[in-house]
């Protein structure tokens, strides 16, 4: 059984995965801070999709551009005039909402109300009597479209000139240093640019922890290709990253792709399709993945007045390349894997809390447990030493075995070695699995390559 949302943010604050933003001032609406285990997690999720479609792949590059951007690459992009909800007041009891999260809400999910216009969205509502969900009226006003990007001021002055944006999407950094990495790298079509970073936008609706929230991290690759062999990328990539996600492990009931009807895409994607995961709310969008033409790059090439074309060093023929965009939000595979993981299990008439996550996820991959503290305690502190080198180990030397057994599962480390009277006297130890409480014993030499081969993905 899934673990509610209740309890998961009730777990999250108990263990220090995340706890409320600003929580002793009372707390900033939707904001979280990521404490110490949720740290290492996030800091997991992010290297091995680096590993994944950075690492292993000889033409996909990194890029970390700046959050603030010249406000002109936000009017090239769309993002000044059409990045914005369709929003819509109801005038009895003035609560606020997303018009089309209304109507996909009052239909299961039957109809999403993307890339409708605000006139097809007014009319739905109207005809359906969908009512509000707070009083249960149906008497709304007419959309009004909420433009999502934060604004703020760089240099002294407050004046309209000085007016920036914090990205709303790390894309755009990519685009417009498209140039710039295929020169700098040599690198030919097909190629990709990945980037890791912070994402702002003032939405209307934040909420379900941290599944929308106002400041948030995305993992997004820019893969650039010939125009003609996109949708054979689209359908690579598609495969990829569902591959990815069961890969770490995430239960495959719990992931469906969303295809978007064609009458719902952006007016340049040929073909978006969404990975969704069941989360404790219900399903909901994991990831993204969008066939985006040559869109980005005309218009930054339109505004910026640079030719951005490729060169095709085999033809010479020059051409925009097109783009696929497999786009994912951190906190939200953090969400995913977190509530995937979470699992309670009966043995021996007692019952056990256990993060069943991926060791290579795992915050801690092993924890270090003296038998008795007075007697195994220096020889667990040299153990600690020689695997802490490699990766993050725990600690701990309070209790009964049995109790520190169960800390070490609800955390997730998946290796718990116990320093006894065998390690002083024969350099044994025994290491416990999480998942099978199955324990084997292992001499100290092979301890650390054991290890490291297990937490490999
Ligand atoms: N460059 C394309 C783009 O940004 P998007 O569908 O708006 O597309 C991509 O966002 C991914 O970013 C989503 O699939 C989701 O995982 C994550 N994301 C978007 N908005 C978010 C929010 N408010 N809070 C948390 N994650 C979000």
């Amino acid at each position: 059984m899934q673990i509610s949302m209740e309890d998961l943010v009730k777990f999250c604050k108990q263990y220090g995965f995340i706890f409320q933003g600003s929580e002793i001032y009372g707390g900033l609406a939707n904001s979280f801070d990521y404490g110490p285990l949720g740290c290492e997690l996030k800091e997991n999720i992010k290297k091995i999709w680096h590993k994944k479609f950075v690492q292993e792949n000889k033409n996909i590059y990194s890029l970390d551009s700046a959050i603030l951007m010249n406000p002109k690459v936000w009017v090239a992009s769309g993002h000044v005039t059409s990045f914005s909800d369709p929003l819509i007041d109801c005038k009895d009891c003035k609560t606020r909402h997303r018009a089309d999260k209304l109507i996909e809400e009052f239909t299961s999910g039957l109809e999403t109300g993307d890339g409708w216009s605000n006139e097809k969205l007014e009319t739905f509502i109207k005809e359906n009597h969908i009512p509000c969900p707070k009083c249960g009226k149906n008497n709304f006003t007419a959309i009004r479209e909420f433009n999502l990007l934060f604004e703020t001021n760089m240099g002294v002055t407050a004046d309209k000139k000085s007016k920036v944006y914090l990205r709303g999407e790390t894309a755009q950094g990519i685009f417009v240093n498209f140039k710039n990495i295929e020169r700098s790298s040599r690198a030919k079509i097909p190629f990709g640019v990945a980037q890791i970073g912070k994402a702002f936008r003032n939405e209307i609706t934040p909420g379900n922890f941290i599944f929308r929230m106002r400041e948030f991290e995305q993992m997004e690759l820019e893969f650039f290709c010939k125009p003609g062999e996109d949708i054979e990328w689209f359908n690579y990539y598609k495969n990829f990253c569902m591959g990815f996600l069961n890969d770490i492990g995430i239960k495959k009931e719990n992931l469906r792709f969303a295809d978007h009807k064609k009458e719902e895409l952006v007016f340049y994607s040929t073909a978006t399709t969404d990975i969704e995961y069941k989360y404790p709310m219900g399903w909901g969008e994991l990831w993204g993945i969008a066939d985006r033409t040559d869109y980005d790059l005309s218009t930054h090439m339109k505004h910026s007045n640079q030719d951005l074309r490729y060169l095709d060093p085999e033809t010479n023929e020059k051409y925009l390349p097109y783009v696929i965009e497999p786009s994912l939000g951190v906190d939200r595979l953090f969400l995913a894997v977190i509530s995937d993981a979470y699992t309670i299990e009966q043995f021996d008439g007692k019952t056990r809390e256990v993060l069943k996550i991926h060791p290579a996820l795992a915050p801690y991959k092993a924890c270090i447990l003296p038998l008795v503290k007075k007697i195994h305690a220096e020889k667990a502190l040299d153990i600690y030493n020689l695997l802490s080198k490699q990766f993050m180990v725990d600690y701990d030397d309070s209790g009964s075995i049995g109790k520190r057994y169960r800390r070490a599962d609800v955390i997730g480390t998946p290796f718990s070695i116990t320093i006894d009277d065998n390690t002083l006297n024969n350099n044994k130890v025994t290491v416990r699995m999480r998942d099978t409480m199955e324990q084997i014993t292992l001499d100290i030499d092979t301890l650390q390559d054991y290890i490291l081969k297990k937490i490999q993905i």
